[in-house]
């Protein structure tokens, strides 16, 4: 670990995953077990990660578990000591917890802007601060952060989200240069929808432009991820590849580097693109209220 030479596999390694109670958490600790890694889950949904626990170990996983909010230093920090002590030693440490909010950024509560950064960012620095020693002092590890296409392009009407998932996508890279050649390996991922529960645990402000009611809202938000999303064991595939090629970004929609490219290339256009986007989004919102 890292894994530069790509004939290493991942039998026998240890992979902790935060927020593996549900969607690609989930995905990515089936991902790892099914290359043979030995999985330490972790959540704050106790009910939701026993099923996973269990299911994982149905399967014949070599399985931990710890129920934990990653919102708490002490615990994401215990959560590290755990894993090395309970699964004989760690190698990979995928920072997956996150929460959406959605809403007009004026209007979003500042709890709201409080709770996602407290979710979203804080837990990334606290996983670095506890496993990257850990992983120094033995000359090895690797640490995968889950940011969001909303941290490489600002998303449409998700300030709160893009504001965190642009803080996970600085603090990866700097890292990843940091790092580099050190034998600890840094990836990013930038997932655009996937086809989760996550708008159902998120928080909404509804537009007072568009009228729909907050059960409206986050009922049209589950759809469109239902529709357009891609399932999350195609991420935890692309988490578990990407860790075994070494790669800093991995994007499990490819797409998402083209329009990056075009951003870069044109800032301006990528603005009035973008709007023009959410202008249709607000269309259909506006049409299905009926407004
Ligand atoms: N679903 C998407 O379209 C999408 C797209 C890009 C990136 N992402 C990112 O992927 C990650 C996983 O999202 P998902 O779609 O699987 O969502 P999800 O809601 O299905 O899963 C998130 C998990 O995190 C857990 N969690 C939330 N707060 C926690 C806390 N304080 N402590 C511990 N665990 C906590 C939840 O209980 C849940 O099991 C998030 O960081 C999200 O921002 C999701």
């Amino acid at each position: 670990m890292p894994l530069p030479d790509k004939s290493v596999d991942l039998k026998g390694r240890t992979a902790l995953i935060t927020g593996a109670a549900h969607g690609i958490g989930r995905a990515t600790a089936f991902a790892f077990g099914e290359q043979g890694a030995q999985v330490f889950v972790t959540d704050i949904d106790e009910v939701g990660l026993e099923k996973t626990r269990a299911e994982l170990e149905e399967r014949g996983f070599g399985v931990g578990s710890k129920v934990l909010d990653v919102t708490k230093e002490q615990e994401v920090t215990a959560m590290i000591e755990s894993a090395i002590s309970e699964m004989n030693g760690l190698d990979i440490v995928v920072s997956n917890a996150g929460v959406s909010v959605a809403g007009p950024a004026e209007a979003v509560p500042i709890e709201d802007w409080r709770w996602i950064v407290d979710v979203n960012v804080w837990p990334h620095v606290y996983a670095v601060r506890a496993a990257l020693p850990y992983f120094r002092e033995k000359g090895s590890g690797y640490l995968v952060h889950v940011a969001s296409a909303a941290g490489i392009l600002g998303a449409p009407a998700l300030s709160a989200y893009s504001l965190t998932k642009f803080a996970v996508y600085g603090l990866a890279e700097s890292l990843a240069v940091t790092l580099h050649g050190t034998g600890i390996g840094i990836s990013v991922v930038c997932p655009l929808w996937v086809n989760t529960d996550i708008t159902e645990r998120g928080r909404i402000t509804v537009d007072p432009d568009i009228g729909m009611d907050e059960s409206s809202a986050r009922a049209f938000g589950r759809e469109m991820l239902r529709n357009s999303g891609i399932p999350p064991e195609q991420v935890g595939e692309a988490i578990v590849s990407g860790v075994l090629e070494n790669r800093f970004l991995i994007l499990p929609h490819p797409e998402v580097l083209q329009f990056a490219q075009i951003k870069w290339a044109d800032p301006e256009s990528y603005i009035e693109r973008a709007s023009e986007a959410l202008q249709s989004q607000r269309r259909l919102f506006g049409e299905r209220s009926g407004n």
